[in-house]
């Protein structure tokens, strides 16, 4: 399926101070804070509500309420993390599970180092938090993994996407959701995004 692009003014503008390479490091984890919420209230436009009971100063009535079981966030490492914060404002009692994949920079290929998930995962919708979807191995390998847990109901959010691995994700899982802020021309030889923002992971910790 086509990606879901996240339009709003708000994020375009905190995309480009991602993407300026003279944004201080408070600010790109600012930028990038905001760029969550947003992504976290698309993400979850669409998510049940229940009716229950209860009583204003005034009088009692049946009032909508997020219905159980709220969906799982999924976290990338690292780089995912700088989405975590938002979307845990927007849905402080979701479950957490990180999924610890790093990239061979030789192959381009993804290496799991853990999956640490909520026991009641296979019951839930599963949120992937990834900032970067470029060659899409990563979030690939994340919903694989997941998948294999039980979920059935996978969305990705992230910043930036290429078409090569908007491309990659779909082959493997057509049945999951991608929302991102933008799409960009395409992978450069080292795997970058471009023009991108560079090492999102980099920026955010300030490590290089
Ligand atoms: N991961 C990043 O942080 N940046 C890219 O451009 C590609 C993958």
């Amino acid at each position: 399926m086509p990606p879901i692009l996240l339009a709003h003014p708000l994020a375009q503008d905190a995309l480009s101070v991602l993407r300026d390479a003279a944004t201080p490091r408070e600010a790109f984890r600012a930028a990038l804070h905001r760029i969550a919420l947003l992504l976290a209230a698309k993400a979850t436009e669409r998510l049940a509500v229940a009716m229950g009971p209860i009583v204003t100063p005034l009088e009692g009535i049946d009032a909508p309420r997020i219905a159980d079981p709220l969906p799982c966030l999924v976290p990338v490492l690292r780089a995912g993390l700088g989405l975590l914060d938002g979307f845990q404002t927007l849905l402080p009692a979701a479950p957490v599970a990180h999924f610890g994949a790093y990239r061979d920079h030789a192959t381009l290929e993804t290496v799991e180092y853990s999956f640490a998930a909520p026991a009641d995962l296979a019951a839930r919708a599963a949120i992937v938090l990834d900032p970067m979807l470029a060659t899409g191995n990563t979030a690939s390998a994340a919903c694989a993994r997941l998948k294999a847990n039980g979920v059935r109901t996978i969305s990705v959010a992230c910043v930036l996407a290429a078409p090569e691995g908007l491309a990659r994700l779909a082959a493997a899982h057509r049945d999951v959701a991608v929302i991102t802020v933008a799409v960009d021309r395409g992978l450069d030889a080292r795997g970058y995004i471009r023009p991108g923002l560079g090492d999102a992971g980099d920026r955010l910790f300030g490590t290089s």
